[in-house]
């Protein structure tokens, strides 16, 4: 098959925000608020594939009320960051993990995948038109959120929507749930009452429909004085999936002390295989732990904490980097973990994954990507 090599038009804009005004959100960038001069978009629909690819200026999109991602939801999204090397260079942590998981979203939406070559770089497009904003303050980064909508203005249902918009854009970013001296311990509410995913949906999906349905229970989660809420399994709602925006590892030691474990749920399906949880898997060993992709359900969560067999427990994913937990809280159930701070595994994981990702320490697995 011939390859298709797809161009994008660059039409950069000539009334940047003022360097003045920049250097004061790069000073402290907020997640998710402020985002960059430009954006990347590309069309799709049934007659041409992919066509129309153009770097332009950030604007608003201008959709039918009849578009159907707005009736149907069909969207898909991607997270994903470029660090400021110590040289000054940029680069980019496992882009193609990125998009490969971005074209497992689009198939179990029944959207039209994009070539990987094309979605690295769309994003490298746009991270060096904007080189500008990416940060070089402790922990900051840019973030780069690319996505897919459903646009054909129709409400049939029938069969997927026969055009699509792909967009990437981006803000500079602060590790969600870190203060200036490092990360804060959660606490995480287990929610009883619903479910996140269940066998056969789109749990492992990076699918906006996923982040609707679980904000009742993050709600309920804050309500309770939480930060996050932990997602059981549907089916006996006792085994631990994750978190919702990030996945959950565990610090887990054998009954004879002999050896430690990095335990995470298996990717059974309903949960999202997350980037960071790979790279942390991969990591691992060289903490001297083994790599266990199990299962544990709550009650084996807190007497495992009591018996002192789990002694760290910390979420992970693109946005909150490691997010050490800290306290567990149930309707009937609530324990410490350790002794309720950041433990020494997670502290040292966190340091090899950001060494690497910042270029501080050598990058021998062919992670970093230089833009
Ligand atoms: C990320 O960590 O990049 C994510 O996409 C999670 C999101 C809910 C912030």
């Amino acid at each position: 098959r011939a390859v298709v090599i797809i161009d994008f038009d660059v039409r950069p804009i000539r009334n940047p925000m003022s360097e003045l005004d920049r250097r004061e959100i790069l000073n402290a960038p907020v997640f998710g608020k402020v985002f960059t001069d430009h954006m990347v978009t590309l069309r799709w629909d049934a007659e041409r594939g992919w066509h129309d690819g153009r770097l332009e200026a950030f604007q608003n999109i201008a959709l039918p009320p009849s578009a159907s991602v707005f009736h149907y939801g069909q969207e898909i999204f991607e997270g994903m960051k470029a660090y400021r090397q110590q040289d000054g260079s940029i680069a980019l942590f496992r882009p193609e993990r990125n998009a490969a998981r971005f074209n497992a979203s689009a198939r179990r939406l029944a959207m039209p995948e994009l070539p990987v070559d094309t979605f690295v770089r769309a994003v490298e497009l746009l991270v060096r038109q904007d080189r500008q904003w990416v940060p070089n303050g402790d922990g900051t980064s840019l973030y780069l959120r690319p996505f897919m909508i459903a646009t054909e203005p129709t409400l049939g249902f029938t069969l997927p929507a026969r055009s699509y918009l792909f967009c990437v854009i981006a803000c500079p970013a602060s590790a969600v749930f870190s203060t200036r001296t490092g990360p804060r311990a959660l606490t995480v509410w287990l929610s009883e009452e619903y479910a996140r995913a269940a066998p056969g949906g789109t749990g492992a999906a990076k699918a906006g429909g996923n982040y609707a349905a679980a904000f009742l229970a993050q709600r309920e989660a804050v309500e309770q004085g939480c930060d996050q809420v932990v997602w059981l399994d549907a089916v006996e709602h006792t085994w631990i999936e994750e978190m919702g925006g990030m996945n959950l590892c565990f610090v887990q030691h054998s009954a004879d002390g002999e050896s430690s474990s990095l335990m995470t749920p298996a990717l059974t399906g309903t949960l999202l295989p997350g980037v960071t949880r790979d790279s942390l898997l991969q990591l691992a060993g060289r903490l001297g732990l083994g790599r266990n992709e199990g299962r544990i359900n709550v009650q084996q969560w807190r007497k495992q904490c009591e018996a002192g067999l789990i002694t760290e427990v910390f979420a992970c994913g693109t946005a909150a980097v490691i997010a050490p937990v800290g306290r567990v809280r149930g309707a009937n159930d609530e324990w410490t973990i350790g002794d309720g701070r950041p433990g020494p595994v997670t502290l040292r994981l966190r340091d090899e994954l950001l060494g690497i990702q910042y270029g501080r320490i050598p990058d021998d697995l062919g992670w970093t990507h230089i833009v």
